[in-house]
């Protein structure tokens, strides 16, 4: 669209519309893990991710989760409402792995017998470091009565993402979620997609998601290629 920079991180670009409160998010094949530690490329995930969380969010709002998504502008763009962001990532577990299976010992793929709710402070500076109620309150990220939506509002979207997953064959082991504001309003953010997700195949637990690429496992792109072929349901992107 051709709009101004506003902010470019590590795997997304933010353009300026002609519309004031409304952003274009561009998906870049860039890749980091470890907070930037390695880097790397992968074929095609701006378009997948692109696609894949496109089809999230318009699944959410169709069952009364509101996002800042609007709509889809091409391949690698899609449209949202600005949003001024809640420094919190919300991280759902319904499988033990990643650094859960590292702080408590827990095999992965070990299965918790309810959700698990993590807050991390979204600082780069810090590692995005594990935090919670009370540390949102002294670091003022968030009142109380909104930390508890951002609770309940995740939880909710994990019900909705296992089952539609599920019936595709797909085992949501966990995700990370980002909120912000407009108009005090609280909206999801961010992406929903094999880099902020783990995703493994419900029969054989394969790997389909960006610990291929954390741990050099191989078949990167094939893998989101399959979760979006999974979601879309029909021929490849
Ligand atoms: P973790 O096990 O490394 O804490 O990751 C939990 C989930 O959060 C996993 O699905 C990957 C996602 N995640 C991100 O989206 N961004 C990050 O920076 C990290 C560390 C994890
Ligand atoms: N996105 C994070 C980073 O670049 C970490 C991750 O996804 O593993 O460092």
């Amino acid at each position: 669209m051709g709009g101004k920079l506003l902010y470019e991180g590590k795997a997304k670009k933010i353009f300026e519309t002609p519309h004031p409160y409304e952003v274009e998010v561009y998906f870049k094949d860039d890749a980091t893990a470890f907070n930037g530690a390695k880097k790397g490329q992968i074929t095609s995930k701006g378009i997948l991710n692109n696609a894949i969380s496109s089809l999230f969010f318009e699944l959410l709002e169709s069952n009364g989760v509101k996002s800042h998504y609007l709509k889809r502008i091409d391949e690698r763009s899609m449209l949202v409402k600005k949003l001024k962001i809640i420094q919190i990532e919300v991280v759902v577990r319904n499988v033990a792995a990643g650094s859960l299976s590292q702080r408590l010992g827990w095999a992965e793929g070990k299965i918790l017998p309810s959700p698990v709710v993590e807050f991390y402070y979204k600082s780069d500076e810090l590692g995005d470091p594990l935090i919670n109620d009370y540390h949102v309150a002294a670091l003022g990220l968030a009142t109380p009565e909104e930390l508890a939506f951002l609770a309940a509002q995740s939880l909710k979207i994990n019900s909705i993402l296992l089952k539609h997953l599920l019936d595709r064959k797909v085992k949501l082991v966990d995700f990370k979620l980002e909120y912000g504001k407009s108009d005090e309003e609280i909206l999801l953010g961010d992406e929903i997609s094999p880099d902020t997700c783990r995703f493994w195949d419900s029969e054989t637990n394969l790997k389909l998601d960006k610990d291929r690429f954390r741990r050099d496992l191989g078949e990167v792109e094939e893998a989101y290629q399959e979760i979006h072929d999974r979601l879309a349901g029909g021929p490849k992107v």
